[in-house]
């Protein structure tokens, strides 16, 4: 069952109905002023931090689910009815109800006894602010009367401090009212030299800024006594909870069309100009009002709006594909690809399954996020790249997160992953494959941004190399620390005791517990680490990091094969984990999947046994699940992977990170068709006929779909901000398709299906625009490849000598 449709052409899902499974949401913002924005208006915005710096108030888990957001009301002031265009919060019974999600903006509409309104909400390039271009259409044959409302909460800044400080959160609310703007300024005061505010492009027929003076006692949103009144207060706010709601009459001629732009925003003022006039309590508001007035302008929001899709079409323009096959394409040239840069942008803070107040940016996932963006915002991963090293430890270890405000690392979800110095490496080289600047390694990076500490990235590098080699186990394998990749394989944790988490407890000295995944991610991260050295002259380096990668190699061959897969772990008591001889758990994705992608077993077939057994235990229709069986009780020295409920999550869901390790692992054995088949069991938009099944975003990936183990099983959660957006991408891009960044220059190795004629796709690529078309002749993987009509040796096509900026490239597969 559908809820809507792709328009791939405006680049758009279309949602035609606004009782969607759960919220499906969009995000709007992609520099520093954020919102989210679900189907039916719900949703809230901040600036930089979604934690510290939080604009609007929302309600997660409230109930309904999705409460609080950008409502508009409109008001018949002649029969008096009242209701919202976009359902919430009203929800009345209206005609033609669309919300179309495209690249960074929103339109939600509706009709309603012949009065036709949609808003548009989008932030525009360099602002840090939103607009919402309310249009109202009236097709009555009959004069309307009407009353329009836009509205929001304001939420106190401090967003997990404004959920339950109330004691003196009701006490400290402030606003003022000039021109018709109303400003929020909570905090203003003392510390703070920001504020927001929230403007609207006609002369109001009424304001209020008190929520209880818009709502009227023992209301809510669905249903203010104002807007059933029809005129607002002009109630001014002190203390308890801080509102914006603006009124606006209009008299709409039949078939007449009108707009008012409502505009939201963030405005800092230097410390020492906080006060017009100084020494008073007054904001000094001479930086923002040019900002306001030029918004409020109708063909100045018009303009900004152009600038968003240019923005967007250069973005997506740089790797675009047309495969006969519609999924990947809508997903690679648009959603995938999309999804990406809002992974980016937010890692996993903000989401409508993340509170926006529990994590910053996390180490690991933010160097993952990497491989998905690198190639659409090279100078923004750049800067990524450093900061995340400057939270580096002088030991080479990682803090696991950092708040982005800040830029400073935090232990508050645990430190001591060991997994986590390693994807500096990946994400590295992933950045030198894409743009070719070498001049990355020589920046000096601080050690936990500790003045003095500074040495080259390079250095960062080799720190991270070594941390692992500081930490073998008893088979010379990585010790896990914390945890891996799997955060909640929790080897040396052992917690009884209620609400402890697990993420940062630990009760055992962490000396056996050893992970056979980190050691095939070494093995991975080595291999990169030696072909940087190589290019920088340092061939005897290069020798030594290969030498070490081998010996793990071996180690993972040797203690981390199980017979017919590889073994996932050893716990703190030397036993196995991810093994026949466990009662559960007894082969996991992540080792299989990832021994395989470092290449580990490629030529002693121990490559082609783990991925014949994960076919065997792990695929199911709905995508690749973790482990095989799910644990079914709690296991004391597995932790938080066996707290979970058999099939959710780490226990036993199908992760979609992880899906794409084997899809990347079936390429390097040449099985195009495996590899396809598994990107299609999880891809979206090839699950959007069963949304009621699936119930998350079709246009989305989430994080996991309920294995089958689960009385759910197929249905998806934690969608929009994972590893899976990056990974996937990187998996059809770079291995099924082939189209790889190398660091001599583009690498075309397709690995696709057999039945697939072949495809053609665009990339541009160090400033280069190579079309490329890929022609099949037989069923293999045998490419040969014609550059601008002349045949070339192997599959790397280097950057042209002549300085031509269009090269095409042809190529065979036989
Ligand atoms: C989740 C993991 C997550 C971790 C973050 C756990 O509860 O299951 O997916 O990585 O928390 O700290
Ligand atoms: C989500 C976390 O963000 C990521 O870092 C982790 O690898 C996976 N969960 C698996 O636990």
């Amino acid at each position: 069952m559908k809820f809507g449709y792709f328009d791939d052409l405006n680049r758009e899902y279309v949602i035609t109905r606004p009782d969607t499974p759960l919220p499906w949401i969009n995000y709007l913002g992609c520099q520093a002023y954020f919102g989210l924005i679900s189907n039916t208006a719900g949703g809230y915005s901040f600036y930089r931090d979604a934690r510290l710096r939080r604009l609007t108030r929302y309600r997660y888990n409230s109930v309904p689910l999705d409460c609080g957001g950008r409502y508009v009301y409109l008001r018949d002031d002649e029969s008096k009815q009242f209701w919202s265009p976009s359902w919430q919060p009203t929800r009345n019974e209206l005609e033609d109800y669309t919300c179309r999600h495209g690249m960074g903006y929103t339109v939600i509409g509706s009709s309603f006894k012949g009065i036709e309104a949609h808003t548009r909400y989008f932030v525009p390039l360099d602002e840090n602010l939103e607009i919402w271009q309310l249009t109202v259409t009236n097709k009555r044959t009959t004069r309307a009367t009407l009353s329009a409302f836009g509205s929001i909460e304001f939420c106190l800044w401090d967003a997990q401090d404004d959920a339950t400080n109330f004691q003196r959160n009701f006490s400290i609310g402030e606003v003022e009212i000039e021109d018709g703007v109303i400003y929020h300024k909570t905090e203003y005061r003392e510390r703070r030299n920001h504020f927001a505010f929230f403007a609207c492009s006609r002369p109001g027929a009424g304001f209020d800024t008190q929520r209880e003076a818009f709502l009227g006692p023992n209301r809510g949103w669905d249903k203010p006594a104002t807007v059933e009144a029809g005129q607002l207060t002009d109630s001014v706010a002190h203390g308890w909870s801080p509102i914006g709601a603006h009124q606006i009459r209009l008299d709409l001629a039949p078939g007449e069309t009108q707009q008012i732009v409502f505009v939201l925003g963030y405005q800092e003022n230097p410390r020492e100009q906080k006060f017009d006039p100084p020494g008073s309590q007054t904001i000094d508001k001479r930086l923002v009002k040019p900002v306001i007035a030029r918004y409020l302008d109708g063909k100045a929001a018009d303009g900004a709006f152009e600038r968003l899709r240019q923005y967007w079409d250069s973005l997506l323009g740089i790797f675009q594909v047309d495969t006969p096959d519609i999924h990947t394409n809508r997903m690679v040239n648009i959603w995938n690809a999309y999804q990406c840069m809002a992974t980016f942008n937010l890692s996993r803070s903000a989401s409508f399954f993340e509170s926006g107040i529990g994590r910053g940016l996390g180490f690991r996932d933010s160097n993952q996020d990497l491989l998905g963006f690198v190639h659409m915002a090279p100078e923004r991963a750049r800067e990524r790249i450093l900061d995340l090293a400057a939270t580096q430890l002088a030991s080479g270890g990682a803090y696991h997160q950092y708040q982005p405000l800040t830029k400073r690392g935090n232990n508050d979800i645990g430190g001591g992953f060991n997994d986590d110095p390693l994807w500096l490496i990946v994400g590295v080289s992933a950045y030198l494959k894409e743009t070719g600047d070498w001049s990355l390694l020589d920046e000096l990076v601080p050690y936990d941004n500790e003045p003095g500490s500074e040495a080259p990235l390079y250095d960062h590098l080799l720190r991270s190399f070594s941390y692992t080699l500081e930490r073998l186990g008893p088979h010379g394998l990585p010790l896990i620390g914390r945890a891996d990749w799997n955060d909640c394989l929790n080897l040396n944790c052992f917690s009884s005791t209620p609400g402890q988490s697990f993420q940062t407890t630990t009760n055992k000295d962490g000396e056996v517990a050893e992970s056979v995944f980190i050691g095939a991610l070494f093995v991975h991260a080595g291999h990169e680490l030696a072909e940087i050295a190589k290019r920088r002259g340092l061939a005897a380096e290069a020798a030594s990091y290969l030498d070490k990668v081998a010996t793990m190699e071996l180690a993972v061959l040797e203690h981390g094969w199980d017979g017919d897969w590889f073994l996932r772990a050893y716990d703190d008591f030397g036993d196995k984990v991810g093994s026949r001889e466990c009662k559960e758990g007894k082969i996991f994705i992540e080792s299989n999947g990832f021994c395989v992608l470092a290449g580990i077993g490629l030529e002693d077939g121990k490559a082609a046994k783990a991925l014949a057994a994960t076919r065997e235990h792990l695929a199911t229709p709905h995508g690749i699940v973790l482990h095989q069986p799910a644990y079914s009780k709690y296991y004391l020295n597995l932790g938080e992977i066996s707290s979970y409920p058999p099939g959710y999550k780490e226990n036993a869901s199908i992760f979609c990170h992880v899906n794409p390790w084997v899809m990347i692992a079936e390429t390097r054995l040449g099985h195009g068709d495996e590899a396809h088949d598994y990107y299609s069991r999880i891809n979206p938009s090839a699950r959007e006929g069963i949304s009621d099944v699936h119930r998350c975003e079709p246009y989305v990936y989430a994080q996991m779909i309920a294995g089958r183990d689960a009385p759910t099983f197929g249905e998806a959660k934690n969608s929009w901000l994972t590893g899976t957006a990056a990974w996937n991408y990187y998996a059809i891009v770079q291995w099924i398709l082939g189209v790889r960044t190398t660091y001599e220059g583009l690498e075309i190795a397709p690995v696709i299906p057999a039945s697939w004629p072949g495809f053609t796709a665009t990339r541009t690529f160090r400033g280069v625009v190579y079309e490329i078309s890929i022609e099949r002749k037989g069923v293999g993987n045998k490419i040969a490849l014609t550059v601008d009509g002349r045949p070339i040796e192997g599959n790397v096509v280097s950057p042209p000598e002549d300085g031509r900026k269009r090269v095409s490239i042809m190529g065979i597969l036989s």
